[in-house]
């Protein structure tokens, strides 16, 4: 099994190389990166282009690690008991009233498959502590049917974080760990013309060339990134915008057509327009 990149998604090489060793290493792969930057889009590749199948986690701030494992639906079981009366077979059996999670799911399965645990950080402190047994050992104890439930095969799991809160010590250790960087032009332009194949030269040149002026302004709040990038050259390219509005005459910084794609409040926009009328004043 090896990692080397698809045809929807632009891996660099050092981010091949982390989830190969993801993979020799059996642990898994922790993913951080800006927003934006195809931690998740990774998770749902590599498993594609290994032709596993993919167990998506996403974790919320009430999220518990317990839910990963298996619940125990209390409500349901009393509610078959009064109407079908506790004699009932069903009813008697309480492993008809355990609901998998996803790291049970992928525990159980017959065959190989990866795991992804989308944004490990928006959920509390506890949450990363109480997986830790689970994700190193690969197994866990089911106290109400009082059996152990253990991994057939180690599933290949994915954790993502936009680093919200830091991660416990202990949990880093069982990890390999991987920073999405930004990508630099080359790269992102890779990554454009895998959304839009045959988009014309000069186009994404000034489109590019606008899209890191704006996020090389400094005191920017939220910085775009490439989704936003890939949403904007989408509304661009809807919208026929000509090249030259794109394009700065005297290499001047002017607000972009359809900004709204690319910054998201109204801080950043001040900003932008400060930017601009100083620019004219000095003229
Ligand atoms: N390397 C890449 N190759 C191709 N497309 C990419 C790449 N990186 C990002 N994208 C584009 O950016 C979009 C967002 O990616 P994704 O949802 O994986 O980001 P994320 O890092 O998980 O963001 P968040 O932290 O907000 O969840 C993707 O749908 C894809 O269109
Ligand atoms: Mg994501």
């Amino acid at each position: 099994m090896k990692f080397l990149g698809s045809e929807h998604y632009v891996a660099t090489p050092d981010l091949m190389l982390a989830v190969n060793a993801a993979i020799t290493l059996q642990r898994p792969l922790l993913i951080k990166g800006e927003p934006g930057t195809g931690k998740t889009m990774l998770a749902e590749e590599v498993a594609r282009a290994l032709n596993l199948p993919l167990l998506q986690w996403h974790v919320k701030s009430t999220t518990k690690a317990q839910q990963g494992l298996y619940e125990y639906d209390a409500v349901s079981r009393l509610r078959d008991s009064q109407l079908a009366g506790a004699g009932d077979e069903r009813v008697k059996d309480i492993r008809n009233y355990i609901v998998k999670g996803q790291l049970w799911q992928a525990f159980s399965a017959e065959q190989p498959v990866a795991l992804l645990i989308d944004e490990i950080d928006k959920a509390d402190i506890e949450f990363p502590n109480d997986l830790l047994r689970e994700l190193d050992r690969m197994e866990f104890y089911v106290y109400e049917t009082r059996e152990w439930v253990r991994a057939k095969h180690r599933p290949l799991v994915f954790i993502t974080s936009n680093n919200e809160k830091e991660l416990p010590d202990a949990f880093l250790r069982r990890c390999f760990f991987h920073f999405i960087k930004f990508p630099e032009p080359d790269t992102m332009q890779a990554i454009v013309d895998v959304h839009f194949p045959g988009l014309k030269k000069e186009l994404l040149a000034a489109a590019l060339k606008t899209f890191y002026e704006v996020r090389k302004l400094p005191g920017l709040k939220k910085k775009p990134s490439t989704s936003e990038l890939i949403d904007w050259l989408k509304l661009l390219l809807a919208e026929d915008i000509p090249l030259e509005t794109l394009q700065s005459q005297d290499e001047k910084i002017a607000i972009p057509p359809l900004v709204g794609a690319l910054l998201k409040n109204e801080q950043d926009l001040t900003l932008f327009e400060k930017l601009v009328m100083m620019q004219s004043r000095n003229r």
